[in-house]
């Protein structure tokens, strides 16, 4: 009902700002981005096409090289002073290539070239910044051990796939047992019963109460997306204007601030850890001994999914799409780095590692698995209500001082400045990024108010809160999201011209912006499990968003490959619109949603059910009962937040 307002709204809107944009400015400056004819360039025999981003620089002073500066100053700016393009050395170049390969003749050839061709135009030499990826018709990429290794696995998947369906659909149900059982686990038919099983069921109303957590992430995850999909309009188009148009619309400057939405993944995880935890702990006692159990089960439950996609990101994904001029860029540089780096990712330590193209986006599982184990040992040493409201106010202190320090003493910016340059790059290399939001200590608030707010709503609950005495509040409730999205807006003024703004401020918003932003995720949770209201929670608990929040983790894992994919495989400037844009979006949505319901169908959720299997805990009487119990349920979901074959399996944002 309202998409097509909204979008003639932002159509509207943005056709006002760019007839209303002085473009005279623009006209001057020499293009961001320019690509010789890809196809065209490979008619030749042994024809090369050389991307590769300079800088503009001058031997005398020039004023026109200042203006330019000065215009790329703005963050809304992109830096016109650096120009990425792509040359076709036999046939633009052809004057200062001599066929020569070795890479430093190449870095002439192509600096004599663009020197030549912008100075005719601009009176401007360059300099090459970076490195200078070239590419012939075919790309020799030798199929080595571990592409063979990786192929194999995924062939053994498919096999086991097929052969689990078939034996589950042909064979004998009883014979449950052994080898079978494993093999069961790869049943898509099993699989998809429990995909689309409704979520939350079970005994306890506690745990069913958890079901619109699933509606949470499922937004969560799909903002991600949608964010991450934009990296593709950043570049290689025609009309970067229309990008530097939307930070002059305030209302987008929300979303520019948009990575406060982790905060979600952060606040849900260490909520359901404590709340899950606290109602495991009525009938069992919780030890130390829990510690170790509950880590190795997370790695197994995370990592065979994770492994694959790395090991597929360092072999095949690179042969999928091998042509386009960014392919090295967006593809092969993550494959190279993710070949020395993948078991820091397997110990989920990769958020610590600076300057890496190997998937930059799973910071967040490393910081959410260190976060956890961190809330984990504060949940058993708080034993008691005082330790607990002590210990953990000390904890919230100390993680709100930390990003303060960090800002003041290595000169970072309050919030992460996502500015157009940064699109292009992914955030490589911008020291906010890699100081403060990928960083477990830095995200240290989130976890406590997590869970803080799993000790409040429980114990709540076990006093015999009654919802309806907090109907009364149920307007300001509604006003939690418009409170979230200031938070986020308020970042604009980062993304204003003007005078530099004073470190306190940067200060100020390093420290409280991401408790902000998670003491509203925390609100609208408790509404939700407390279940007081009526707009909202039925919202959450939505059917379709169970399942997307069921494959977030999917998600999570293969968006950006899809991404890069895509963006590796434009071959020619594209012309950004509105409507293109949104349009480019949804379909990556779909594309991502519909490929990542298979790698959980059949990859996600048999290793899941494979470490069930091989890894029980030593079940006592009375949990193989409950396991029973829960069996007749068709319970056994591992995507689920619930008690499982007696033991709480605790589960964390979109990693369950
Ligand atoms: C655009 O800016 C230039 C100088 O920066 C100015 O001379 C010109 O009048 C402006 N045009 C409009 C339409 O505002
Ligand atoms: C723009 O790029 C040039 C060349 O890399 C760099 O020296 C300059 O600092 C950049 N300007 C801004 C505002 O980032
Ligand atoms: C090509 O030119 C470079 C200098 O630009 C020179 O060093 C190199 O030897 C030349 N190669 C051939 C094959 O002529
Ligand atoms: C391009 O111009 C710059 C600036 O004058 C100069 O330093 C550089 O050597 C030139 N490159 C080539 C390959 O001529």
């Amino acid at each position: 009902m309202f998409g097509p307002f909204l979008l003639l709204v932002l159509v509207q809107s943005s056709t006002a700002i760019i007839s209303s944009h002085n473009d005279t400015e623009h006209f001057r400056m020499p293009p961001l981005f320019h690509l010789d004819g890809y196809e065209d360039c490979f008619d030749e025999p042994d024809a090369l096409f050389c991307y590769g981003e300079f800088a503009l620089v001058s031997d005398e002073p020039s004023e026109f090289l200042t203006a330019i500066q000065k215009y790329s100053a703005s963050v809304k700016h992109y830096n016109h002073t650096l120009l990425r393009y792509g040359y076709c050395m036999k046939k633009t170049c052809n004057e200062f290539y001599n066929g020569s390969k070795s890479e430093v003749d190449l870095r002439l050839s192509f600096e004599a070239c663009s020197n030549k061709t912008i100075y005719d135009k601009y009176m401007l030499k360059t300099r090459l910044t970076d490195e200078l990826d070239c590419s012939k018709r075919d790309r020799d990429l030798p199929i080595d051990y571990l592409d063979i290794f990786v192929g194999g696995v995924c062939i053994l998947i498919i096999v086991a796939n097929i052969i689990g369906s078939l034996c589950d659909h042909y064979l004998d149900k009883k014979r449950d047992r052994g080898a079978l059982k494993l093999l069961y686990g790869f049943s898509i038919k099993r699989n998809w019963k429990k995909f689309i099983a409704p979520a939350g069921k079970g005994q306890d109303p506690r745990i069913k109460a958890l079901k619109g957590i699933h509606g949470i992430r499922a937004i969560t995850i799909s903002a991600v997306v949608i964010a991450h999909a934009l990296y593709s309009t950043m570049i290689l188009n025609v009309n970067p204007e229309l990008i530097e148009s939307f930070y002059d619309i305030k209302f987008f400057n929300m979303f520019m601030n948009g990575s406060l939405v982790m905060q979600t993944f952060f606040v849900t995880s260490a909520f359901l850890l404590v709340y899950n935890a606290l109602i495991y702990a009525e009938k069992h006692t919780p030890s130390w001994s829990m510690l170790p159990y509950q880590i190795i089960m997370r790695w197994l439950r995370l990592t065979p999914s994770y492994a694959l996609i790395i090991g597929l990101t360092v072999t095949w994904f690179k042969r999928i799409t091998s042509g386009g001029p960014i392919w090295a860029k967006t593809i092969y540089y993550e494959a190279r780095d993710c070949r020395q780096e993948w078991w820091k990712h397997l110990l989920y330590i990769n958020n610590y590692v600076e300057r890496t193209h190997c998937m930059a986006q799973t910071w967040y599982l490393a910081a959410d698995t260190q976060l956890y184990i961190f809330a984990l040992i504060l949940f058993l040493i708080c034993k008691t209500n005082l330790r607990r409201k002590i210990i953990l106010s000390l904890v919230f202190v100390v993680g709100l001082i930390i990003p303060v320090l960090h800002t003041y003493y290595e000169g970072l910016t309050g919030i992460i400045i996502a500015s157009p340059d940064m699109g292009v790059n992914m955030f490589f290399g911008d020291p906010t990024f890699h100081k403060i939001l990928i960083r477990a200590h830095t995200n240290l608030p989130g976890c406590i108010i997590g869970m803080a707010l799993g000790y409040i709503v429980y114990n709540w609950q076990k006093a015999g809160g009654d919802p309806q005495q907090l109907r009364k509040y149920r307007y300001i409730y509604y006003c939690t999201p418009i409170f979230g999205a200031l938070v986020c807006f308020s970042g604009y003024i980062f993304f204003t011209d003007g005078p530099p703004l004073p470190t306190y401020v940067h200060m100020l918003y390093a420290g409280l912006q991401k408790p902000a932003f998670g003491l509203a995720v925390a609100i609208i949770i408790a509404g939700i499990i407390i279940q007081f209201e009526d707009v909202f929670r039925p919202i959450l608990e939505w059917r379709p968003f169970t399942y997307i929040g069921r494959l977030s983790y999917s998600i999570y894992l293969i968006h950006i490959a899809f991404i890069r994919a895509g963006l590796a495989s434009i071959t020619y400037l594209q012309r950004n619109s509105m409507v293109k844009t949104m349009i480019d979006d949804t379909t990556i949505l779909l594309g991502i949603y519909i490929s990542s319901f298979f790698f959980c169908l059949m990859v996600e959720m048999p290793s899941a059910n494979l470490v069930s299997t091989l890894f029980k805990r030593p079940q006592t009487k009375e949990s193989i009962e409950e396991s029973k119990k829960a069996e007749n349920d068709n319970a056994i979901d591992m995507t689920e937040t619930k008690t499982e074959d007696g033991t709480t399996v605790v589960k964390m944002g979109p990693t369950t």
